[in-house]
């Protein structure tokens, strides 16, 4: 069967596709509102950005990627998320040059090879912000006061933001010893994988989904308990940012995020309304990113928001997405002449900017009735009627195209 989707993709129809336009269109607002330009890069990489940046022990680069040898033998992969394109494209295209910090954002399809469930893709929609070059945690705030007001402006005022810091390198090796010991003594009960992460990476332990290694993780050590100076007074000012600026939000130690280039501040903001993947958006600052990618230093912060979990929250709340307009006017012509004539008006109307329509395929009138717009049916002088007053005008043709669109501004017409 040629007309079956691949698992884990969604087509987007006619009859939804204003939901995403309406998503996309307050994204792209709410960004130009906090001063982020929008960034373009390409649907794959090369599959050592992802490696480097993102992290070969996350599950992300080594079960879920879509990687594949291109004709010249060079290992390319279909991006699994927009952070490590972003910071590729920062530097690729010298934007440090320019003046810091560079905020960008982005809209885009990412794909991962995950068991699919519901708010669960393999094809899925990122909305996704990133700065690079701003150290300090205004830029927290900054990241964090953008995804509240986008979640604000598209009816979402009640869902919870969970944050955490990882800390930096020197704080984390501690960290990581301390959990090296800790899980060394559970060792046994880990899957087979958690072991390897256990010499590499124990940190990613606490990230598996096995049942077995969920139950070990109970009483491990806390990153808040290793911070070293400096980042616990980072992560106390965020939290004053935050609660100056009543954002509510919960210090969750148990966030460590699925990927491996944090440090610092991570959040998450989580539903229970959408079923297990109640993730809705995540992020945070990673520090490290741009020199392990490209040998240069510059402090990094973002986020990303799942669009199709997004969708699932606004409906199972209620929330009502605006719908798009109608057609504003259908014309329909009688007999051949009239036919050839509305041919020509519907073209100068449609170049005025009037969205109008015409069957095509020659259906009697009392069939083009029944179609759900505004009529326009074509003779020589035209009778315009504002359905909403009642008030008709007459109207010949010559004067119909430049009259109209006065007469149609904020009004639904039918025409007859
Ligand atoms: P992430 O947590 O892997 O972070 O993904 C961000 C969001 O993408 C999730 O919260 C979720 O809404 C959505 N998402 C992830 N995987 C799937 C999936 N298989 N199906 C549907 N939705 C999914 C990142 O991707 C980081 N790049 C975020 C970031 C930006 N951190 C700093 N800057």
């Amino acid at each position: 069967m040629l007309t079956k989707i691949p698992r884990g993709t969604k087509d987007i129809t006619p009859d939804e596709i204003y939901k995403w336009h309406y998503l996309e269109e307050t994204a792209r607002k709410v960004c130009e509102d906090f001063s982020f330009s929008e960034v373009r890069f390409p649907t794959f990489e090369y599959t050592e950005l992802f490696a480097r940046g993102v992290g070969d022990t996350t599950d992300v680069v080594q079960k879920e990627m879509y990687t594949f040898l291109d004709k010249d033998e060079r290992s390319i992969t279909l991006r699994p998320e927009g952070t490590a394109s972003t910071a590729r494209l920062f530097l690729q295209n010298s934007l440090y040059a320019g003046t810091l910090p560079s905020k960008l954002y982005y809209l885009i399809p990412c794909f991962r090879y995950e068991k699919p469930q519901a708010g669960r893709l393999r094809e899925f929609h990122q909305f996704g912000a990133e700065i690079f070059g701003a150290p300090g945690p205004l830029a927290e705030v900054e990241i964090i006061t953008l995804i509240d007001s986008f979640l604000k402006r598209v009816g979402i005022t009640d869902i919870a933001l969970n944050i955490n810091s990882l800390g930096c390198k020197t704080c984390r090796a501690e960290y990581q010893k301390a959990l090296f010991s800790f899980f060394s003594e559970r060792k046994d009960k880990l899957c087979p994988l958690c072991n390897e992460r256990l010499a590499k990476n124990p940190m990613r332990i606490i990230d598996c989904k096995n049942p077995d290694c969920k139950e070990q993780i109970k009483g491990m050590p806390k990153m808040l308990d290793f911070l070293c100076g400096e980042c616990k007074e980072h992560f106390e000012s965020v939290k004053e940012y935050l609660t100056g600026l009543s954002i509510p939000y919960t210090v969750d130690p148990s966030i460590v995020r699925g990927l491996d280039y944090y440090t610092r501040t991570v959040f998450e903001f989580v539903t229970n309304e959408i079923g297990a993947q109640g993730t809705v958006c995540g992020g945070g600052r990673y520090d490290n990113l741009t020199r392990e990618i490209g040998d240069m230093e510059y402090a990094g912060i973002g986020f990303a928001m799942g669009l199709e979990r997004l969708l699932l929250l606004l409906s199972a709340k209620g929330v009502k997405i605006p719908e798009p307009e109608n057609v504003k006017l259908f014309l329909i012509p009688l007999g051949t002449r009239a036919q050839k004539l509305s041919a020509n008006l519907l073209l100068e109307m449609r170049n005025m900017g009037i969205s109008a329509e015409m069957d095509l395929l020659s259906r009697s009138v009392k069939a083009q009735m029944k179609f759900d717009h505004p009529i326009l049916s074509n003779t020589d002088l035209l009778k315009i009627k504002d359905m909403k007053t009642g008030e008709a005008h007459e109207i010949s043709i010559s004067e119909f195209t430049s009259g109209f669109r006065k007469i149609l501004e904020e009004k639904t017409c039918q025409i007859v």
